[in-house]
This record gives structure tokens, C-alpha cells and sequence, in this order.
């Protein structure tokens, strides 16, 4: 990926205003009158509105409503943000002050949440982009995408994902490319990208810290029966994990991966028409239960803090890899007991 003149001057934009002490996002704008001519960001004197370098407009914009917050004006792409734990986790960084790129699959869910998200938290805040994750042209438009509505990319949260069970004699191999793709190759495509921004804001600040976090599973730290297309490559996304946090350790990008336990109440398994629990109590998977509310009692007794994971509790642990400088590589579980590290 090219990155353009443009997006360059955008990032060395935001990254001169951060190292002066403003919190601010930079965005691309038409050519407009009052702009203030210069020809070089590290000119930028820091009481700049709208600036002109080389012909190109940028517009800065000082949004101070979540001074304070634990995210403020960082800028996170959330892959698969327009519904699941993806969603909970967009809601969740958003009220702590991030400004969030929805990239799905679902562009039209996606479009729908992010305009129900300006209403409630300020325009210019969110915006939603198409992607497949898996395809590398798509990836690097969600990427350019970003920095040319904000200004650089602080947080990639890799939770885009698919999950389709079988055993050896029932799963195929185009069923298991497909999981592969979703899960694992797509990992390394949004991180190739992501990173390369993330490189370009460290040559411009040697001191700022960047992250990228997968949602990678329990299934991503013990293996799950008749699952193993999906808890394969959940375990492959956290060596990804621990090599890409080797890798991009010289340039303060730090990498995690999050192993959330099952998320009970979400439409995966709670949706009265498709959800597990249906399908596993018309399955009779459970022995003895008389009801799809049995089933449930069954999962959430598996559970030591007896319920299911919600994207709060995944999202306290993407803030905590934020704001932990002193680690990196780590596969850090959130299953409420029900998976233990050794
Ligand atoms: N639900 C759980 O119990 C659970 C437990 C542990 C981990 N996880 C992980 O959490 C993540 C989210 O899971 P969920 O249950 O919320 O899923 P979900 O199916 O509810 O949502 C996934 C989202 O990703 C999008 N998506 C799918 N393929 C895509 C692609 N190729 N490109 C872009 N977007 C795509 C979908 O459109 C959807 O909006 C996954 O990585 C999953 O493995 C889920």
C-alpha cells in the first residue's frame, strides 16, 4: 500500500498537534478561504484551524468533550463492529472518548449503528466503512479510509471473526478456508496495513504508543470438540500475536490478543429463532434438559462466576492493553474462571 502524500501530511499533522499538548483529529477538506499556508507540518504553530500544504486542505478539529476520558481522540478501527461483541466493544470505547472506524462485512448495519452513534455522541466521531478483512484490497481501503477521516490509526481491534463447528467427517475444505480466511489470514492482512501507519506515527513521535488487540477466544487456549477449524485458528491468531509483538516492539506497537468467554446473552447463542441454545436443546447436546432454559443454566454453570462474558468485559480489557506500556504478546483470557492459564 501506497501511503499518499496526503495521508502522510495528515498524520504528521495530528502527530505535531499531539506532541504540543493538543488532542485533536485532522481531517482531508475541500480547498476553502482563511486557510493558513505552509509547507511543512512541523511548522504547524498549534492555534491552526484549517491548513494548506502543497495544494491539499486539512481541517483540525479540537474536540475537547472527552478530555479526561480513558481513549480520548485515540482512533480505533473495530473489525466486525456492527453487531456482537464488536458493537458492545464500538459502544463501550466510544463513550471513553475514542473515535471509532465500524468496518464490516455488513455495511449496512454498520452505516445504521454508526449514524445512531453521531446522534449520540457528536458528529465527525464515527463513520463505517465496507471491508472484507480477509480480502487485502478491501483491508487497505478501510486503513486510508481512516487516516483520511481522522488522521492516523492508534487501536486496531482485530474482532471480525466466524465460527462454523464440525467434526473431521463433516467439515470440508472449502468451510475450513473460509474460517482460515476470516480468522487468521485476515489478522495478518489488517496488521500489515494497520502497522504501517502506526510506523509512520512513531517516526514522527518516538514516545507514542500504539495497539493492536485480537479477540481471539477460549477456544484460542483449549481446544473445543467437533470446533477445531475455529479453535485452530484462534490458537494460529495468538502465535500470530506473539510474532507481531516481537516484531513491532522497536517502534512501541504493542500487540495482545483478548480470549473472551462465551458472550451468553449475545445473538450467537441467545437469538430465540437461530441461537445456540435452540439449536443444542433440539439437538438434545445437553442430557436431561427439558427446556432451551435449561441449556442455558447448563453453559453458565461451566462458568465458576457463573454468567456469560459481555463486550464490557472484553472492552476493560482492550483499555487495559492501551494503557499498560510494559506488555506485549500476551493472550489475556476473560472466560470468568472457566479457563485458567497454566
Ligand atoms: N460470541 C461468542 O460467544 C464469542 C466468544 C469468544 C470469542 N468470540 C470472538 O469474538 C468475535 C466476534 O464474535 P461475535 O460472536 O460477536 O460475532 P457476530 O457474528 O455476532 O459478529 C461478527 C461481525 O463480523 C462481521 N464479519 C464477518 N465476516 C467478516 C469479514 N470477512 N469482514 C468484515 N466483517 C466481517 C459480521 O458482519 C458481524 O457484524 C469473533 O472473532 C469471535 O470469534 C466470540
Amino acid at each position: 500500500m501506497e501511503v499518499c502524500e496526503v495521508c502522510q501530511n495528515i498524520i504528521a499533522i495530528r502527530m505535531a498537534m499531539l506532541s504540543k499538548g493538543i488532542s485533536c483529529y485532522v481531517k482531508s477538506v475541500p480547498p476553502c478561504e482563511g486557510a493558513k499556508k505552509m509547507d511543512c507540518a512541523c511548522k504547524l504553530e498549534g492555534d491552526e484551524k484549517v491548513i494548506e500544504i502543497n495544494g491539499n486542505y486539512f481541517e483540525i478539529v479540537r474536540d475537547d468533550k472527552y478530555a479526561g476520558k480513558r481513549l480520548n481522540n485515540k482512533i480505533a478501527i473495530v473489525t466486525g463492529g456492527a453487531q456482537g461483541f464488536g458493537k458492545g466493544i464500538v459502544d463501550e470505547i466510544i463513550a471513553e472518548g475514542a473515535l471509532v472506524c465500524i468496518a464490516d462485512f455488513n455495511d449496512a448495519l454498520a452505516i445504521k449503528v454508526a449514524g445512531e452513534l453521531e446522534e449520540q455522541f457528536g458528529k465527525g466521531r464515527v463513520f463505517a466503512v465496507k471491508a472484507d478483512v480477509s480480502n487485502e484490497e478491501s483491508v487497505q481501503n478501510m486503513v486510508k479510509a481512516t487516516v483520511a477521516a481522522f488522521g492516523g490509526v492508534d487501536i486496531l481491534v482485530n474482532n471480525a471473526g466466524i465460527a462454523r463447528a464440525g467434526s473431521l467427517e463433516e467439515m470440508d475444505e472449502k468451510t475450513f478456508t473460509m474460517v482460515t480466511n476470516v480468522n487468521y489470514k485476515a489478522y495478518f492482512l489488517c496488521t500489515k496495513y494497520v502497522s504501517m501507519v502506526m510506523k509512520m506515527q512513531f517516526a514522527c513521535n518516538n514516545n507514542y504508543y500504539a495497539d493492536i488487540v485480537q479477540i481471539s477466544s477460549k477456544s484460542g487456549l483449549e481446544g473445543s470438540n467437533k470446533n477445531f477449524a475455529y479453535a485452530g485458528s484462534k490458537f494460529g491468531g495468538i502465535g500470530l500475536t506473539q510474532s507481531f509483538a516481537k516484531e513491532l516492539c522497536p517502534f512501541k506497537i504493542k500487540v495482545n490478543s483478548i480470549c473472551p468467554g462465551n458472550y451468553l446473552d449475545g445473538p450467537l447463542w441467545s437469538d430465540p429463532e437461530k441461537g445456540l441454545f435452540k439449536q443444542y436443546f433440539e439437538a438434545g447436546k445437553v442430557p436431561g434438559a427439558k427446556s432451551v432454559e435449561d441449556v442455558r443454566k447448563h453453559y453458565m454453570s461451566l462458568v465458576p462466576m457463573n454468567r456469560g462474558c459481555f463486550p464490557k468485559d472484553v472492552a476493560k480489557a482492550i483499555m487495559y492493553c492501551v494503557e499498560q506500556e510494559y506488555e506485549t504478546g500476551q493472550a489475556i483470557p476473560v472466560t470468568g474462571g472457566q479457563v485458567m492459564l497454566n
